[in-house]
């Protein structure tokens, strides 16, 4: 089970929700379950509107979460990806701060993922 805080100045305050272990729901699906609005446009990694940023509750936990080639060079695109942390994604396991909505999945670890409501904004 995690606990996924959203939390954006497009939103009255934050909203905190359960995602079930195993799910293998994207955030941005998570946040439609939600009302959360989080933009999108292509929902496959490639356009960069459903940028976020994630926070570890418990830096201690962090998951492994894969970067696929996709999301690594939509977010290279958008210059919310530096070379150290593609090396720290590659070597170490370690995920990057600027995620893809559509394209994160949240494991048994709690995060707060803050947008800004523009298309690619986070
Ligand atoms: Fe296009 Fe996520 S909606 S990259």
């Amino acid at each position: 089970m995690a606990i996924v805080t959203f939390t954006s100045p497009t939103m009255h305050k934050d909203k905190a929700v359960y995602a079930v272990a195993g799910d293998t729901k994207t955030i941005l699906a998570l946040a439609e379950d939600y009302n959360i609005p989080i933009s999108f446009e292509c929902r496959d990694g490639n356009c960069g509107s459903c940028l976020i940023e994630v926070t570890y509750d418990d830096p201690d936990t962090k998951k492994a979460i894969m970067l696929t080639d996709k999301e690594k060079s939509t977010l290279k695109e958008l210059g919310k990806l530096t070379a150290e942390e593609i090396e720290n994604a590659e070597v170490n396991d370690m995920p990057p701060r600027y995620r893809l909505a559509c394209q994160f999945i949240a494991r048994d670890e709690n995060v707060t993922v803050s947008f800004t409501g523009e298309p690619g904004g986070a």
